[in-house]
């Protein structure tokens, strides 16, 4: 999609539909009130009427509205004025962006970044609408039959013009330019988590990482089983061994910033499908467990929204792949595995594989000498009971890291919330036979995991995400959710020092 800022009237616009925002029970816009006065009030009578809802994102569709070049309106309600912040935005935004999806005009004018925000500046208001409005054309079709895709009419907007009140200025387009790097990014995680566990193997993502780094210019090394043996990734490999799908270690090595500068270190989890192995998983919804990837998913979209920002930044990205699944030479419960750290660990649990892939990555990691290290996994089913899907899980060995990832996720609507990581929970990690279990009991399930990984985590400044409740959305709307690439991407263009025009 084609992104332009535009000042002026929406009124003398010609396009195919024209956004308009208006407030339920107040004044209109700026850009709202201008074309309210060429159509003779037309608008503040079908609010007076009560047309519109009260409820931010309800949507009122116009047909050539006297007094504009527009063939459509499509008036958005932003909710009670005195009730608008941030969520009542992006609801207006996710309503207009789905309209703008199935429309069958071609190109929009979309004037609704014209509306004040406590303490968010123009700039950010038009990071939000070019992401959202990107993200809302997001479409997976590629596994339907080709007859079937013919027969759906082409529907949603090419081109988008967002239009602002005041002066242009470089900012405004490049804070247009995160929002759809952001949205390209947010697809590619999408796509890998969507495609089933037969498709997206661990060669798969190796071949995106190899083709993005190609795309882009950045290096991409992948480590084969052989590798890592030599590495003595004795963890990682003892979740490979059930499948017949060679696992991969994949490194990417973006250089943006100064050549001293130290890198953030972004680590995926990549079970491209999680059957649990020989703790098998019981079958209902067990499909899901091809999004057991979404960890590794998100590392490769933010690398594509980084590298298409060409922030001024080092970033490696770290991706332990592969599946996890029962058989012969399966890992039994019981086993003991010895990690790249030299620490012992018994597989109480052969489902609880994150931690083990990601413990060998993490100590990887060090070789970088890392400014932070940031792990993205989807870890545990008990993160999704205590935050539900609002949040991803966050857990972090430094407290500015953590509020610095919780003030981003803020920011770019794709929020975390911290859990403890205090060291009363370590005791929960014992074996009486290996340095640690893998697993720590029935309680505070999200804590223990990422007490795990924090035993192998110690050299640097470190952060867990555990996006099992964000990464996707089950029930009739299944799919990926492409989180979170817009929390990671604005964490690092914050890093880049480039987010001071976000907020007032
Ligand atoms: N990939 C799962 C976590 C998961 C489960 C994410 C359901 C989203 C929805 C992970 O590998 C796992 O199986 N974790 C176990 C850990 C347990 C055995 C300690 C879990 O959460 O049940
Ligand atoms: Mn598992
Ligand atoms: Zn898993």
């Amino acid at each position: 999609m084609e992104f332009t800022i535009k000042t002026g009237s929406p009124a003398k616009c010609k396009t195919g539909i024209l956004v308009l925002g208006a407030f339920a029970d107040g004044v209109l816009p700026t850009l709202t009130a201008l074309v309210d006065a060429t159509s003779d009030g037309r608008l503040s009578h079908l609010l007076k009427r009560g047309d519109l809802d009260e409820k931010a994102g309800t949507t009122l569709l116009l047909s050539e509205l006297a007094g504009t070049h527009a063939e459509r309106v499509l008036l958005v309600s932003l909710g009670k004025q005195d009730e608008f912040g941030d969520k009542a935005y992006r609801d207006a935004l996710a309503a207009a962006a789905k309209a703008l999806a199935a429309t069958p005009a071609r190109d929009a004018v979309v004037a609704l970044a014209d509306v004040a925000l406590p303490q968010r500046s123009l700039a950010w208001r038009l990071q939000q609408a070019a992401r959202i409005v990107a993200d809302g054309a997001y479409r997976f079709d590629a596994l339907k039959s080709a007859k079937d895709k013919k027969d759906k009419k082409e529907r949603g907007i090419k081109k988008l013009v967002l239009m602002i009140e005041g002066e242009l200025e470089a900012k405004l387009d490049a804070a247009v330019r995160q929002g759809q790097a952001m949205a390209t990014g947010m697809a590619l995680a999408k796509d890998l988590g969507n495609l089933p566990g037969n498709i997206c193997t661990p060669t798969h993502l190796a071949d995106t990482a190899a083709a993005l780094g190609k795309q882009y210019r950045f290096e991409v090394e992948v480590l084969e089983r052989a590798d890592m043996e030599k590495l003595g990734m004795g963890s990682f490999l003892s979740v490979a061994q059930g499948s017949h799908q060679p696992p991969k270690f994949i490194v990417m090595n973006y250089k943006g910033g100064k050549a001293k500068a130290k890198p953030i270190v972004l680590v995926g989890k990549g079970i491209t499908f999680d059957s649990g192995g020989i703790s098998l998983k019981p079958a209902a919804e067990m499909d899901e467990m091809k999004y057991d990837m979404c960890g590794a998913a998100s590392v490769l979209g933010t690398f594509k929204a980084i590298a298409q920002m060409d922030l001024p930044l080092n970033v490696v990205g770290l991706i332990p792949t592969t599946e996890n699944m029962p058989g012969g030479g399966a890992t039994k419960p019981g086993d003991v595995v010895t990690s790249m750290s030299g620490q012992t660990i018994e597989v109480l649990n052969t489902d609880a594989e994150g931690r083990l892939i990601l413990c060998d990555a993490l100590t990887y990691a060090e070789r970088f000498k890392p400014d932070c290290v940031i792990d993205i996994a989807t870890l545990t089913g008990a993160c999704v009971v205590a935050l539900g899907k609002i949040p991803s899980g966050l857990l972090a060995n430094d407290d500015e890291l953590a509020a610095e990832i919780l003030k981003r996720g803020t920011e770019s609507g794709d929020r975390a919330w911290q859990l403890p990581l205090w060291d009363e929970y370590q005791d929960l990690l014992k074996s009486n036979f290996a340095d640690m279990g893998n697993i720590g009991g029935r309680f505070a399930g999200t804590i223990t995991a990422a007490c795990f990984l924090s035993r192998f985590a110690k050299a640097y400044k470190w952060a867990h995400l555990d996006i099992a409740g964000t990464a996707w959305v089950s029930g009739d709307k299944k799919g990926a959710t492409g989180r979170p690439v817009p929390l990671l991407s604005e964490f690092l263009i914050g890093r880049a020092g480039l987010a001071d025009s976000h907020s007032r």
